[in-house]
């Protein structure tokens, strides 16, 4: 039976750690998404503040989700970092440009370099992200957007935020780095299950940056499109 030491420090364990975490994250990521194409639903707002006070009505267990949401990141992130710098330790030289195996590039030590910067980038726009929406840290006057009957205009908020173009652009830009971790995250989470055969690699890799690609488009085409309704 693993110990919780051994699986944050032998390799196989630390694997565990980032697949398992990887498919709760990214189940978080779509069901996000599919929460905020509430945005799309009318231009009062209204569908997306009833979806985000639904969530909030939920009390104690909203609280229990955000703290399993937590863990969910600082797992991954622990796990991502240690088994990158495990594979740059165990391979120091870099790969020759256009070098090629037998069954073509390895997508999994190729892109452990770039999965690092990837999520390291992702990780500080969640920081910010959760800091402005969640929090309304960088927001002076919270009380404008009291509602009526009580609660938060979530709405208003994200809107007045995307009606300023520095913000769509972060906001954009980060959405980018986040297709590209889900493009080769979604094919290793995958891979990792062993449901790909030895043959389907780049059918499976292609598929995986469809996926990467929609989610990330859902996402990109949000700020634009509230940017866009505030001009
Ligand atoms: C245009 C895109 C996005 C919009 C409009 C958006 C909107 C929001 C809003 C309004 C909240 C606050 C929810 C609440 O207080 O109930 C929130 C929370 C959050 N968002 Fe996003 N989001 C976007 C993209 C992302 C992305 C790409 C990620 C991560 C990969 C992300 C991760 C989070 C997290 C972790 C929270 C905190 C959840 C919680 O504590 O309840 N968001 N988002």
């Amino acid at each position: 039976m693993y110990s919780l030491k051994t699986l944050l420090t032998s390799g196989i364990g630390r694997k565990l750690i980032n697949w398992a975490t990887a498919v709760g994250l990214f189940g978080f990521v779509v069901m996000h998404l599919l929460g905020n194409l509430t945005l799309f639903a009318n231009d009062d707002g209204t569908a997306f503040n009833a979806y985000a006070a639904a969530l909030h009505s939920l009390g104690p267990a909203f609280y229990l989700i955000e703290i399993g949401l937590l863990l969910l990141f600082v797992f991954h992130i622990y796990s991502g970092i240690t088994m990158w710098r495990q594979n740059r330790a165990a391979r120091p030289q870099k790969y020759v440009a256009g070098q090629k195996s037998k069954n073509g590039p390895s997508h999994y030590n190729l892109s452990s370099t770039k999965m690092a910067i990837s999520g390291i980038a992702i990780a500080a726009f969640v920081i910010i992200h959760v800091a402005q929406f969640r929090f309304q840290l960088f927001t002076s006057d919270v009380e404008q957007y009291a509602l009526e009957g009580g609660g938060l205009d979530l709405y208003a908020l994200v809107a007045d935020v995307f009606s300023n173009p520095g913000w769509v652009a972060f906001y954009c830009g980060a959405i980018l780095f986040l297709g590209w971790h889900l493009r080769h995250g979604v094919w290793s989470m995958v891979h990792s299950i062993g449901s790909m055969n030895r043959g389907g690699g780049k059918t499976s890799y292609a598929v995986a940056a469809v996926i990467g690609l929609l989610l990330a488009l859902g996402f990109f085409v949000l700020p634009i499109y509230l940017y866009v309704g505030s001009l």
